[in-house]
């Protein structure tokens, strides 16, 4: 698989947005950060980053990635834009607080999934969960080099083999393993309140986390 990887664009620059860009832009990327206020906002993070690092809005940045990262409070999900992210690998970090994200019925009744909610916004875009069950500041703070006994192991879902495997290939530059949850669907075992949702894990200990993970409405 040949796929010329140089520029991650985010959309979303807070807790993890801005740590997605720390790590992207240490380890050689470019990287087109955006939030909801616009790019004069972000000088401070900008320069931060240096000169690797440029602030736009979420369509130049969505434009601008070769991957791209939506990074937002889930209620926001519909302003993530359409057109830029055509055909596109777009990570999302997006998990479900309801307290936050106000109620969305179809969360609510498990009848989808937060990432998959995202995945029918960006029909042809190829979304791939990740990033959602790690603390923003262990992003830059636990990651090890490949090999490394006892690496923590994060999970990705998602429906396209080669973009899993894209994004497979940029955890473990950034210093994670990869566990495969399947598809889109399975991302649940992930979510809020699920074992493996916050703690440091390995990936043994990740996939005994999946498969022990219940439905909130088993759960009650
Ligand atoms: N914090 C964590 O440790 C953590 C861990 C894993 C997953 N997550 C999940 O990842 C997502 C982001 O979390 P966070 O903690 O990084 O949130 P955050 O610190 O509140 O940052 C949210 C970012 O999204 C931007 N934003 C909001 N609405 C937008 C829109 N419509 N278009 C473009 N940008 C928009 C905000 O910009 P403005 O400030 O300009 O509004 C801000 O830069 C959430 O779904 C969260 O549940 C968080």
């Amino acid at each position: 698989m040949v796929f010329a990887m140089t520029t991650i664009g985010l959309v979303g620059a807070g807790h993890i947005g801005s740590q997605v860009a720390r790590l992207a832009v240490a380890h050689g990327y470019d990287v087109v950060i955006s939030n909801s206020r616009g790019p004069e906002t972000l000088g401070d993070l900008v320069k931060e980053l240096g000169p690797k690092a440029r602030a736009a809005t979420p369509v130049e940045a969505a434009r601008a990635g070769d991957i791209v990262v939506v990074t937002i409070p889930l209620k926001n999900y519909r302003s993530v834009p359409v057109e830029p992210l055509a055909g596109k690998i777009v990570i999302d970090t997006n998990n479900y607080y309801p307290q936050r994200d106000g109620h969305i019925p179809e969360l609510d009744n498990e009848s989808t999934t937060t990432a998959e909610l995202l995945q029918a916004w960006l029909p042809t875009s190829k979304v791939v969960k990740a990033f959602n069950h790690i603390y923003a500041a262990e992003l830059t703070t636990h990651g090890q080099p490949a090999g490394t006994p006892n690496r923590r192991a994060l999970v990705i879902a998602g429906n396209d083999a080669e973009a899993k495997a894209v994004v497979t290939k940029l955890l473990d530059a950034f210093g994670f393993d990869t566990v495969d949850a399947g598809p889109l669907k399975e991302g649940w075992r992930i979510q809020r309140d699920t074992p493996g949702y916050g703690p440091r894990r390995n990936a043994e200990e990740l996939k005994k986390d999946l498969a022990a993970a219940k439905r909130y409405r088993d759960m009650r």
